[in-house]
């Protein structure tokens, strides 16, 4: 294929990345959205593969049978609430190759920079180590911690703040030491030193963050991802890898922002870590816990008018929502107003509720974000907890040491009557004691989210 035709085709991807991101931000819209960047990703996929910079298709065809099984068993495979992990694991993927595409350049000899293009280009080679590195190290233990298998609290080491000064200065020195020594040939020491630090940099600002606050973690490290795949794209001198990598770097940076106001935190303090972490750690929840049975609860939704849904993750976990939209449907049809108050945090992964709500064709005019919606819980009559708890947690309003102070929630207690669905009375993703549980008009329907939801609705319509 001529570089005419390569440039073309890279100048349509980024376009239909664009209008693919522009279509993911709305959700009538979205499936249009991934149309857009699968097209795009073909399209640019395609012309990288037919360009001259191509040598060797064995090794290539190799390369994508292989990634391209690995990526079809995993979409197949990966239940909906292992998402997160998913796109965290991918994220480390793209950190690891900006460091091996780094090094690869590094030891190219067939180079033919010189002079100022030459600096430039190991410029290129040690920021992109660096972010990949970073990236791939954080990224791994963002998996971790989203599958449970690293504790979800913040490890602070003493003068943790000191250190990552310390760690950052060490690596601008190497930096100096790497472009002198490069000159001459040199340069792997500092090279290798650099990585090794930003390995451990990567580790140490994800483990110093806490349960509540991995939201901005996981939209952060998909910001860096986005970085570091530009990154890989000056070192490659490929267009489509800048303009794709600036469009994850940059939607990923504002995504961390939306999420930080979201949760009333400041972008720099939770990147410094240690939120999750302040105080007298998970509240005890002292009170008496009402149950109610199915019978009572289809009682209280036949009397109400005004019903309120809340979805949380445990609505993902049992898979619940195709049920919940047959009981909305059922009780808007009996002339009552339902809607389902969405917390931007709900779930495991941004707009997780979104998507299983979309999934389960629930019309887009009755669900509404927290802000619409979090003065009228005073007019609504009974509110429907399915599977959330740090987002319907008042102490979040209420008690300044609380792990999770500050952060907006929904605030169901003002209303008439909640009645929460959870197997236990376990804590929910931030590890705290929630004392809505223990509330005067709160009810515990206690069982799994969508076993307890069929048996409302069977009795409903019966
Ligand atoms: P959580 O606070 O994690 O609570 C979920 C609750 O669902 C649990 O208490 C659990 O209680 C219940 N549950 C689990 N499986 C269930 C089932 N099969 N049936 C019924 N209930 C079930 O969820 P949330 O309220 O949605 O809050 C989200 C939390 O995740 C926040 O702390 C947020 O910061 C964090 N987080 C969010 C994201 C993004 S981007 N959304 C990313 C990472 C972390 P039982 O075990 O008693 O059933």
């Amino acid at each position: 294929m001529s570089q005419g035709l390569v440039i073309m085709s890279y100048i349509v991807a980024s376009i239909l990345f664009i209008l693919s991101l522009s279509g993911l931000s709305n959700q009538e819209t979205a499936r249009k959205g991934n149309y857009y960047g699968m097209v795009g990703m073909l399209i640019a996929i395609l012309a990288t593969v037919m360009s001259d910079a191509v040598t060797s298709y064995t090794i290539l065809i190799f390369a994508l049978l292989i990634g391209g099984s690995i990526g079809v068993r995993a979409a197949l495979k990966v239940e909906m609430t292992q998402m997160p992990e998913l796109v965290a694991l991918m994220h480390s993927l793209v950190g690891l190759a900006a460091v091996l595409v780094g090094y690869a350049n590094f030891i190219d000899e067939s180079s033919a920079f010189t002079g100022i293009e030459k600096t430039i280009h190991e410029l290129e080679i040690y920021i992109g180590i660096l972010i990949g590195a970073i990236t791939f190290s954080g990224s791994i233990i963002a998996f971790g911690k989203l599958c449970g298998k690293i504790s979800g609290k913040p490890m602070l080491l003493p003068g943790r703040h000191l250190l990552n000064l310390i760690l950052l200065l060490i690596a601008v020195w190497l930096g100096d030491q790497f472009l002198i020594e490069a000159e001459t040939g040199g340069g792997v020491w500092p090279l290798i030193l650099m990585t090794v630090i930003a390995l451990a940099f990567g580790v140490h600002m994800v483990m110093a963050i806490g349960g509540a606050d991995m939201p901005v973690v996981v939209s952060m490290l998909n910001s860096y991802s986005g970085w570091a795949a530009a990154a890989t794209g000056f070192m490659l001198s490929n267009d489509l890898l800048i303009v794709t990598g600036a469009l994850v770097g940059s939607s990923g940076a504002i995504l961390s922002y939306i999420m930080c106001r979201a949760m009333n935190r400041h972008f720099l303090s939770v990147i410094a870590g240690g939120f999750g972490s302040s105080g007298g750690g998970s509240a005890e929840v002292e009170g008496e816990v009402q149950a109610i049975d199915v019978e009572e609860t289809v009682q209280l939704l036949h009397d109400a008018r005004n019903i309120m849904i809340i979805p949380g993750y445990g609505m993902a976990v049992a898979q619940a929502q195709h049920t919940v939209h047959e009981i909305s449907k059922f009780l808007v049809g009996q002339h009552k107003t339902v809607r389902f108050g969405i917390h931007p945090v709900a779930g495991r992964m941004p707009g997780h509720m979104n998507v299983l709500l979309a999934e389960a064709k629930v019309p887009y005019d009755i669900v509404f974000e927290m802000d619409e919606i979090n003065e009228d819980f005073p007019d609504v009559d009974i509110t429907i907890v399915i599977g959330a708890n740090d987002i319907v947690n008042p102490s979040a309003l209420e008690d300044p040491n609380s792990p999770i102070a500050g952060m907006p929630v929904l605030e169901c207690w003002k209303g008439g009557s909640t009645i929460v669905l959870k197997r236990s009375m376990a804590s929910g993703y931030a590890g705290v004691g929630n004392p809505l549980f223990v509330h005067d008009n709160t009810r515990m329907l206690f069982g799994d989210a969508n076993d307890s939801l069929q048996s409302v609705l069977k009795r409903l319509q019966g």
